[in-house]
């Protein structure tokens, strides 16, 4: 069990948090908005262990539950992003209609290089993978929601439906020709 002497977490923010709980308090959805919140405040746009621990002690709220549904969501991240996120759906609707070769065409396209032992047979595994220069996370979810837009593709949070390699290359072109 935490205690509040385990959390290393720096002052600042500690009272971000604190801040961010006090206008939450008693509010229908304040778990998710305060991940949320928390998560967007980072600079690298995840939860750390630490942050969790933090939050769950502040709300009351047992680590275990804060972790579940930092997993559930997609919207949540437990590992340092990139600056930019391309995210790929692999649901039924999305792998039907080609998402399998659109996650294979970003990674060679951001030196992601896909490996012989996850080349196949693991297209239901959650992915996560950041360039070594920390510009493009790829990940991987479930589903959109979006289905009937197949294939989906998130690009740093906007959604394009029926997308294909060339409009993910071009997606991808226009962020890196923006730096
Ligand atoms: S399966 Fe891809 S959005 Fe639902």
């Amino acid at each position: 069990m935490s205690t509040p002497s385990q959390v290393p977490l720096p002052t600042e923010e500690q009272a971000y948090i604190d801040n961010v709980v006090g206008g939450w308090t008693g509010r229908p959805g304040a778990l998710l908005g305060i991940l949320e919140a928390v998560q967007e405040r980072n600079p690298h746009k995840y939860l750390s262990l630490e942050t969790l621990r933090y939050i769950a002690m502040k709300t009351r709220t047992p680590l275990s539950r804060l972790y579940s549904v930092a997993t559930f969501y997609a919207l949540f991240n437990l590992q340092p992003q990139g600056e930019n996120t391309v995210c790929i759906c692999r649901g039924t609707a999305c792998h039907t209609r080609g998402s399998r070769n659109l996650l294979q065409s970003v990674r060679l396209d951001l030196g992601l290089a896909v490996e012989d032992s996850d080349s196949d047979g693991n297209d239901a595994d959650k992915l996560l993978l950041t360039t070594p220069d920390q510009k493009f996370t790829v990940r991987t979810v479930a589903c959109f929601g979006q289905c009937a837009m197949a294939p989906v593709v998130e690009v740093n949070h906007r959604i394009c439906g029926h997308a294909t390699e060339r409009t993910v290359q071009r997606e991808i072109e226009t962020i890196r020709a923006g730096e």
